[in-house]
């Protein structure tokens, strides 16, 4: 069995279903459930002796450690993470806590039951950290896209946290020889996306009727891949990465926002017209910009493609319908989500800027 951690959340519940529909190894789902981690997104788990859901945190070494002991698990998985900008802004201490002491506590719990390992077992261990294109921090429109080789120039608290959790993974492999192995990602958009983001929050917000705030001048690019296409790179990673070694991941696919959120205003104008026949688009506001904004991110996915044979399914246009359905066949999930914390949060981002 392999250990999932934050498996709640986006990327991880999407990992998980995924997972569990090509195989039968099962899973141990350790969340802490922050308001990013929804138990709903695993609903069709329920009854699933393959899929074991432990409440709890990454940095909890007892809790940790007696999982491994009892578990065994041939891999470790790490999702949990803080991974909101904006939120790491307003509050950097839960990116601080969770992404880097947190991965520090995970990594001694790991490394003692690694270390406990014999022959095989111990031969095929891996420790895969999944994380962000963020860390290479910002580029200039004529820049070449991240390669593994790019510095760590993290600008937010989020990024320079998950740098650091980075780094932390690097040295356990080069000082105790642990076998680990990092994704760096780019944006991910799809279904069970926390409707923080932006590609969630414009769908949302315009099925509301509210604004769709545009921070700036929406020209900042970011490179889109569908959350599924990073899974089958994790997996392929898991399977048949390099000890040791990063891996950048990403979908060729660089757009700035503005065009994301007038795609996202088309889709929704075909599939679910306003009543009064109107364009979504004149819901589209300009607001201010979040400080320290980086201008563009974008990935060179050349070596995972060439090492590994990994390459995205999806283009931008499939994966991007496919999300705008899933929104809307999916109206349930997403008022679950939005009672409680996360009207308040909305209220503190959006209030004052609109
Ligand atoms: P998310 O915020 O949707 O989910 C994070 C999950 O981690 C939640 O279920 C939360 O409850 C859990 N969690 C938080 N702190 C925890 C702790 N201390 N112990 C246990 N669980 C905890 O995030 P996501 O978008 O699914 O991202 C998952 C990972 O992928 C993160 O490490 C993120 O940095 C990385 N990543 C995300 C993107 C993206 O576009 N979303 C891109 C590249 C990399
Ligand atoms: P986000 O989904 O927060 O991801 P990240 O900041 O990690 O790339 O934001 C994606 C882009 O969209 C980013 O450039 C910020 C911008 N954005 C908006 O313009 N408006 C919004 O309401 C949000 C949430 C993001």
């Amino acid at each position: 069995m392999i250990l999932v951690t934050g498996a709640a959340g986006f990327i991880g519940a999407n990992f998980v279903l995924d997972w569990l529909a090509q195989s039968d190894e099962p899973v141990i789902n350790l969340d802490k459930l922050t308001y990013a981690g929804n138990l709903h997104s695993l609903a069709s788990l329920q009854g699933d002796a393959r899929h074991i859901f432990v409440h709890g945190d990454i940095g909890d070494r007892a809790l940790v450690d007696r999982l491994l002991a009892e578990h065994r698990p041939r891999a470790v998985v790490n999702f949990a993470a803080e991974s909101h900008v904006d939120r790491s802004i307003h509050g950097p201490e839960d990116f601080i806590q969770t992404n880097v002491v947190g991965t520090f506590h995970l990594l001694e719990s790991v490394r003692a039951y690694w270390g406990g390992l014999e022959g095989e077992a111990r031969a095929s261990f891996r420790f895969l950290h999944v994380s962000t294109d963020e860390v290479y921090g910002t580029l200039s429109p004529t820049d070449p896209p991240f390669t593994e080789r790019n510095p760590y120039e993290p600008n937010s608290p989020y990024s320079a946290s998950k740098a650091a959790s980075d780094h932390l993974v690097r040295a356990y492999h080069h000082t105790y020889g642990l076998p680990v192995l990092t994704t760096n990602c780019s944006n991910n958009y799809g279904p069970l996306h926390f409707p923080e983001k932006l590609i969630p929050l414009m769908i949302v917000n315009a099925l509301a009727g509210k604004s769709l705030p545009v921070y700036g001048d929406g020209m900042q690019v970011r490179d889109w891949l569908f959350v599924k296409d990073h899974c089958s790179a994790i997996r392929r990673v898991l399977e048949a990465g390099t000890p040791g070694e990063t891996y950048n991941v990403g979908g060729w696919n660089e757009k700035p926002n503005i065009e994301i959120v007038k795609t996202v205003c088309a889709l929704l104008d075909e599939m679910s017209p306003r009543a009064d026949g109107k364009p979504y688009a004149e819901q589209i506001t300009y607001v201010t910009d979040r400080p320290g904004h980086d201008r563009r991110y974008a990935i060179d996915a050349t070596k995972i493609h060439r090492e590994l044979g990994w390459k995205p399914a999806e283009t931008f246009e499939t994966g991007i319908r496919k999300t705008v359905r899933w929104y809307l066949d999916n109206q349930a999930w997403v008022q679950q989500v939005q009672s409680g914390a996360y009207r308040q949060w909305i209220d503190q981002q959006y209030g004052p800027r609109e």
